[in-house]
């Protein structure tokens, strides 16, 4: 059994080489250089837990791994497209650097190599793998599209939102852990269960990402800060804040919105404090912890061998970047 710290290392190890061919470098540096950033990899190694949780690691975990890891920097770099984001991992997004027309196609070209690695697995494994990916793959577009539609809503229900979030984000870490689950030999039940631990998990994880987004420090989170408010993302803290402003202040929200003058954010900001949202969003976080936490208890593991998933949960739910 192995801590989130060495399946990083390790994973690091299998991953940080050349991805992609030389030429034309116009189009491949805007890869290799998105890659070289980094990130916190928590995809492919939650990939990696879900397999060693029942078996010592199946060499066929590394390349779906890494095929996770670069469907996500794909989503990444369309998204930051979509959300007109300048800043990621605190450097120049790949459409800002590179401009939009190579960072579509930088992305494009990541997803296609993301299938080179799901093709290397054993074809025991190759149609589960495959139509759970797929499966995964068409949900995260379709929260994207949500996402987007969302911006243009001016009032949406927190029920929408969740289900939004679920789709874009956290759909990708639950499956990460059940095709580990999978190429380890899981039975079903415990495929259902890790499945719905990560699904859980994620809507926290995508809670504090937008937590992060209106109050996380800038330099350690490494995105352009309220970047959110900017876009009209309907997030959990606005719907609060809609919810629960009075007459005065919603008009005031609206207003901005609608408007956007330059001290926006701010302004945004002191609305979410007066309405206290950073208490509800604690709250809304710890009711997806407590129901993922049910899902690993009930999984049928000795109970030792959950425990780096169980760090893991806490980091990614108390994370600053
Ligand atoms: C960012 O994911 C996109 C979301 C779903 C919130 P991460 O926070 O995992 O991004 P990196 O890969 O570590 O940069
Ligand atoms: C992104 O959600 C989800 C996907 C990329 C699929 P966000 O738009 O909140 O992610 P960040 O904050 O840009 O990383
Ligand atoms: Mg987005
Ligand atoms: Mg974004
Ligand atoms: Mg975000």
């Amino acid at each position: 059994m192995h801590t989130f710290e060495e399946l990083s290392v390790q994973f690091a190890q299998y991953f940080n080489v050349r991805h992609f061919p030389t030429e034309p470098a116009t189009l491949y540096d805007a890869d290799e250089y998105f890659l070289s950033l980094g990130g916190k990899r928590v995809r492919p190694v939650m990939c990696l837990m879900g397999n060693e949780l029942f078996d010592d690691i199946n060499k066929d975990t590394w390349p779906v791994a890494a095929a996770i890891e670069l469907f996500h920097n794909f989503t990444l770099i369309h998204d930051d497209i979509m959300d007109k984001a300048p800043l990621r991992r605190n450097q120049p997004t790949v459409h800002a650097k590179y401009g939009e027309s190579t960072a579509l196609l930088s992305g494009d070209v990541m997803l296609i190599v993301a299938y080179d690695y799901l093709n290397k697995i054993s074809t025991d494994y190759l149609h589960k793998v495959i139509t759970l990916f797929n499966r995964t793959a068409k949900e995260v577009c379709e929260g994207q599209q949500l996402d987007m539609d969302f911006e243009k809503q001016e009032v949406v229900q927190l029920d929408d939102y969740i289900r939004m979030i679920e789709l874009k984000t956290s759909v990708l870490l639950a499956s990460s852990l059940r095709l580990g689950a999978i190429l380890g030999g899981a039975g079903i039940n415990n495929q259902n269960h890790i499945y719905a631990f990560g699904r859980n998990l994620g809507i926290a994880f995508q809670i504090q990402d937008d937590y992060l987004d209106a109050y996380g420090d800038p330099v350690k989170f490494g995105k352009q800060p309220g970047g959110d408010i900017m876009a009209n993302k309907k997030t959990f803290l606005m719907i609060k804040a809609m919810e629960s402003a009075n007459p005065g202040q919603l008009k005031e929200l609206k207003r901005l919105m609608q408007e956007n003058p330059e001290d926006k954010v701010a302004r945004v900001l002191s609305i979410f404090d007066e309405c206290g949202v950073k208490k509800w969003a604690a709250g809304l976080k710890e009711k997806y912890i407590t129901e993922a936490f049910e899902h690993l208890e009930e999984m049928a593991v000795v109970s030792v061998r959950k425990e780096p998933l169980r760090e893991l949960a806490h980091f990614l739910v108390q994370r600053e970047h």
